[in-house]
């Protein structure tokens, strides 16, 4: 019999994160080849060892977080959110709070800054980045950048926000400031209320339908009135009426 449900039953208990609620085949996948890796021949001894090691510990939360993201991911839907969801926005309220869930090493919650910063003063609006994963959030804070997570930045938006430090880019303070990052479990975690705007993207993918339909109460109740959904171009909401959400754009729902 397959000793992976004890495996995520402990994981649970030592480390708060329930991977029954991300989905099965993949996850097991990517944790049969951690463990073969590093030499355990079932998930039994492999959670023995990882028991009293936090490295190991750690290494196995790592991989199971997926880190990457870009400024300005998919930047024709940056475009809908500039154009139309954040004048919808503005027309309603002068301050706005805005929540980057799952925002990994920062890049979101910031592209997030430096479009609002176009459109209104950045002391007006309350943006925070939250993430499972504490390294990650480490490496938002500091807000250095390879190159590469920079190819959609226009050249304007990078002179105006970056200033290049060697091969890498550093946001620039005004932008750091405003965006504040705390380690938050989706899965686990009371949300945060009064959100005018919610971005959560390339996370759901990863968990089980159940999961991912409690996010979406969750995400709703947390919206203001009117309030808005932004999610990842793959994380189209089947029955958004379900949930509380109508169709504002494509990837975008508002609370109805
Ligand atoms: C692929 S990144 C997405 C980053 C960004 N939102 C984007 O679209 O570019 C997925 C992030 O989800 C985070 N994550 C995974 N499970 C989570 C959970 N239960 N709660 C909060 N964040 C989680 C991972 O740590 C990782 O940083």
């Amino acid at each position: 019999m397959s000793d992976y449900p004890s495996f995520i039953r402990n994981i649970h208990k030592n480390t708060g994160v329930d991977l029954s609620l991300y989905k099965e085949a993949q996850m097991k996948r990517r944790l049969t080849s951690l463990r073969d890796k590093k030499g355990y021949k079932d998930f039994h001894s492999y959670y023995k060892a990882l028991e009293g090691d936090t490295q190991l510990k750690d290494e196995l939360l790592d991989r199971m977080t997926i880190n990457v993201s870009e400024f300005y991911r998919n930047h024709k839907r940056f475009e809908v959110l500039e154009n139309k969801v954040i004048p919808e926005l503005l027309r309603r309220k002068k301050r706005l709070k805005i929540w980057s869930a799952a925002c990994s090493t920062g890049e979101e919650p910031y592209t997030l800054a430096m479009i609002l910063d176009q459109h209104m003063s950045l002391s007006d609006v309350d943006i925070i980045g939250t993430d499972l994963d504490q390294k990650a959030l480490e490496k938002a804070e500091t807000g250095v950048y390879h190159e590469r997570s920079l190819k959609e930045v226009t050249t304007f938006m990078k002179h105006k926000n970056f200033v290049k430090e060697g091969p890498h880019f550093k946001v620039k303070e005004n932008i750091r400031r405003s965006v504040t990052f705390k380690r938050h479990n989706l899965l686990a975690d009371p949300y945060e209320q009064n959100c005018d705007l919610i971005v959560c993207r390339n996370v759901m993918i990863y968990f089980t339908d159940e999961a991912k339909q409690r996010m979406y109460r969750a995400f709703n109740e947390s919206l203001t009135d009117r309030g808005i959904f932004f999610v990842g171009s793959t994380e189209q909401m089947f029955s958004p009426g379900q949930f509380g959400f109508k169709m504002f754009d494509t990837f975008f729902y508002q609370k109805a």
